[in-house]
């Protein structure tokens, strides 16, 4: 396993009172007709905000939605800063910047607010082409970067990599979801199973570095049928791979019944997405019966994927869920390679 240490992040008290501070969010939620209909990435940053509030900060929020090109207001900020505020429950002065190109409406902002959110980063090539001119305003008006974006630790853009310019904090969900993920690569009761599934073939490039550190490997949900070398896989007494139902649209009774055996004795379980085509119930059947297994085996246990932690808060057993990852791309990363670019 490659050499890794679990990073030292300054925490959020460290910040002096009545600092400007830039905090990165995780603004990317699911929304529908302009309402945010799962609000939990922003609900994780409250105690952060909450706690630069109670420092009499200036708070300038920065964060992203989808992958636009160019400007485009399908994926404007705006709607899922109304619900922060909502959420929020303050009445401190508020303001949603449109233009983050536009230095003195910004200035103007930050002098006659307390919070300040600016439009989806990603409407401007400079964000993900992480260019050091895109920001480079914003960092001369404040004095510390807070990062509690781990949904997108694992994208080097111009607002994660931040820290290298500037005093940087973590936010209080950030140090946590990284301290539970080093936990399965430093100190993971055994059997340690990762649990694979949901639609996203790019998973599969994750199964070397997983091999590293896990006891077993499931994977489900569409990836047996991406696998080209399958057999190769099959031999490898790590793997247990989903035969699937005939249609492939979920997993069939024998898989749930090896998969149900090897997590009941498992101490440790990682779960990354749903085991069938979980948006149509006729389809639930694995995924709620693997929910039910993992529940069920004690285990120390994190998840990643909306439908995954849909079939654990379905069953209302999320409490016995260690953490809920913001996101499974970055909790993969950081479990295979132990580090990311945001620190
Ligand atoms: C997510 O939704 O997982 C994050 O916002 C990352 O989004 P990205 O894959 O578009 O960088």
């Amino acid at each position: 396993m490659t050499a890794t240490n679990t990073p030292h992040l300054r925490p959020i008290s460290e910040i002096s009172p009545k600092s400007t501070v830039l905090l990165r969010m995780d603004l990317d939620v699911p929304m529908e007709n302009e309402k945010v209909v799962d609000a939990d990435r922003l609900i994780k940053s409250i105690p952060t905000i909450q706690e630069l509030l109670e420092k009499q900060c200036k708070i300038i929020i920065l964060g992203h939605m989808g992958r636009p090109k160019g400007i485009d207001p399908k994926y404007s900020l705006k709607p899922v800063f109304t619900e922060l505020l909502t959420l929020l429950k303050t009445d401190v002065p508020a303001t949603f910047v449109e233009d983050v190109e536009n230095e003195s409406i910004i200035e103007a902002a930050i002098n006659d607010n307390t919070l300040v959110c600016l439009e989806n980063l990603r409407f401007y090539k400079g964000e993900e082409t992480n260019n050091p001119q895109f920001l480079v305003s914003l960092v001369k008006k404040a004095s510390w970067f807070v990062n509690d974006a781990f949904a997108v630790a694992h994208r080097r853009h111009s607002s994660i990599m931040l820290f290298q310019s500037m005093q940087t904090a973590y936010g209080i969900a950030f140090i946590d979801e990284v301290t539970k993920i080093m936990k399965v690569i430093h100190d993971p009761g055994r059997p340690l199973t990762i649990v694979l599934g949901g639609a996203k073939e790019d998973k599969l490039s994750y199964l070397e570095g997983l091999e590293k550190i896990a006891d077993h490997i499931l994977l489900g949900g569409k990836l047996p049928t991406y696998l080209k070398d399958k057999e190769l896989l099959l031999q490898h007494a790590k793997y247990c791979i989903a035969s699937l139902t005939a249609n492939t649209f979920d997993i069939n009774a024998d898989d749930i019944a090896a998969f149900t055996a090897i997590l009941s004795v498992s101490k440790t379980i990682v779960w990354a997405g749903a085991m069938g085509m979980f948006e149509n119930p006729e389809y639930q059947k694995g995924t709620v019966a693997i929910a039910k297994a993992v529940v069920a085996s004690g285990a120390y246990t994190i998840l990643a994927g909306g439908d995954t932690e849909s079939s654990v808060s379905n069953l209302g057993e999320e409490k016995k869920i260690n953490l809920i990852a913001s996101g499974g791309g970055v909790m993969l990363e950081l479990l295979t390679k132990g580090t990311l670019p945001a620190w």
